[in-house]
């Protein structure tokens, strides 16, 4: 028989989280058809895989690509490190179901202006998902922020009971349209005085579907562990499985307790499905937040409305040059983004080891000049955790963006490769691969990754990507508690 593709001679690492293996393996109709030893077989396209690693392509659990998606469907920060799927609506902001009454809440500018906000329901999201033939696959989940925001008048409180039903029904419609659950951002402003009965009510709407509760937690700082137990009574009272949003120990004086927090995550994995996403960075990003301005670590702003002249540049520079404070530069510079140095990298390295923990970029797609995470999460994680620095084996860092990430999120038949199923694929180099993007030069595409398949079509290939747009949306399928039994 005549397949599409034939990539000859890889060290097949499937995304089980086993070790590699030498095979041929074999595409037809966007499925992976073979593995194996297939000596004499034909194909269209025909690639020798000598000294390359083929794995399943990198699924970005953690995204705010929800607009971007759609207004640059190429999707090159991603597509470029080998990411063939990504999961957004994170943090408690999505595009849909929105009908915004004035200028999008903090944070939900992080997706764009009031013109970027044109889903009313999550099935127009859908549809406009599917019609602009995206390069990458995407699933979504709903954001809480979201959903107050078309029915709050007021964020800074708790919603009112007629407020939570309306909330329940959008939310309920979304499910029944294929998304895969909901999303909080507590910590933020917008968010943070909803009262954990608020969330409760509406979880409640996930538990018939077996949808999922992913949360940016009401406290990254001091009280982290407080806000850890408050996402595990959410996701007990709902029956959802529970997963942290890029976990942390967020402050100077939080840092160390990583194994604090870990102790948690194992104890209430006990009895409950949780787990966790981290990006490979001892820096945050996200709009820049007063309460955050400190100086006892650097603060980088990326973007700011009526400054946008300031983008690079250090807080603490852009005051002094003001001469006012740096809390007085921070309020002058709002609307705005900020980079956050205030991580310790042994708190880093040892979430993202964990067993439980996935990798997700947490990229912001809008900012002009964003965090590295963007464009270098996963590569940093394949090429300085695992291969440099020896954190865990390659095939550990590969389950961790694949394999573990399709379960979780129940996105069936992709994450491993195994015959039949969808051929979302990357070749990359194991000795060379690595993210460029650093701080000072953010928007750099990673070294090494010589091939990404999306549905079985070759998209990116020599550095480029060469236009073709497989991707598909991904709605949510099953009851995403099996995966963790
Ligand atoms: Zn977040
Ligand atoms: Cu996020």
């Amino acid at each position: 028989m005549l397949y599409d593709t034939l990539i000859r001679n890889a060290l097949v690492i499937d995304g089980s989280n086993t070790p590699g293996y030498a095979a041929d393996v074999a595409i037809v109709d966007g499925r992976i058809a073979r593995i194996g030893d297939l000596g004499d077989a034909r194909a269209t396209d025909e690639i020798d895989a000598a000294g390359r690693v083929l794995a399943p392509g990198f699924i970005d659990v953690h995204t705010h690509d929800d607009t971007v998606v759609i207004r640059q469907p190429q999707m090159l920060p991603k597509l470029s490190q080998g990411v063939t799927s990504v999961i957004v609506g994170n943090c408690g902001i999505s595009a849909s179901p929105v009908s915004l009454r004035c200028d999008p809440p903090d944070p939900m500018n992080l997706l764009g202006s009031a013109a970027a906000f044109v889903y009313p329901r999550f099935s127009d999201y859908r549809a406009a998902v599917e019609a602009a033939n995206t390069t990458l696959n995407v699933a979504a989940l709903v954001g809480h922020t979201a959903l107050r925001s078309n029915h709050l008048d007021d964020l800074f409180r708790t919603a009112s009971a007629e407020e939570i039903a309306a909330m329940r029904e959008q939310l309920r419609e979304s499910l029944e349209a294929g998304a895969l659950g909901l999303s909080t951002g507590l910590a933020y402003a917008s968010a943070f005085s909803a009262s954990t009965d608020e969330v409760m009510q509406l979880t409640e709407e996930l538990t018939a579907f077996g949808a999922v509760y992913t949360t940016h937690l009401r406290s990254e700082f001091e009280p982290v562990l407080e806000a850890m137990d408050e996402a595990f009574r959410i996701g007990r009272h709902a029956r959802s499985p529970v997963i942290i949003s890029h976990l942390k120990c967020a402050g100077a004086g939080n840092w160390g307790r990583s194994p604090q927090l870990l102790a948690s995550l194992e104890a209430a994995a006990k009895t409950h499905p949780v787990g966790c996403d981290c990006y490979p960075y001892a820096a945050s990003s996200s709009t820049l937040d007063l309460k955050q301005v400190t100086d006892a670590h650097r603060i980088t702003i990326t973007w700011s409305t009526p400054h946008p002249e300031v983008g690079g540049r250090d807080l603490i520079d852009i005051a002094g040059e003001w001469k006012v404070s740096l809390l007085d530069a921070a309020r002058r510079l709002q609307p705005a983004g900020a980079v956050y140095y205030g991580m310790d990298e042994n708190d880093v390295r040892r979430i993202l080891a964990h067993p439980l923990s996935m990798v997700g970029s947490d990229g912001l797609p809008e900012d002009p000049f964003p965090h590295p995470r963007l464009w270098g999460a996963f590569p940093r994680v394949l090429g300085h955790f695992s291969r440099d620095i020896g954190l865990f084996p390659l095939h550990t860092a590969v389950h961790k963006m694949t394999g573990l990430s399709a379960a979780r999120f129940g996105l069936k038949d992709r994450g491993e490769i195994r015959e039949g199923r969808w051929a979302d694929l990357v070749l990359f180099d194991p000795a060379t691969v690595r993210d460029v993007a650093d701080f000072n030069d953010p928007q750099r595409a990673a070294q090494g990754i010589d091939g990404v398949w999306v549905n079985g079509v070759l998209s990116y290939q020599d550095g480029q990507a060469n236009g073709r747009r497989e991707g598909r949306f991904l709605a949510r399928q099953g009851d995403l508690r099996d995966s963790f039994r």
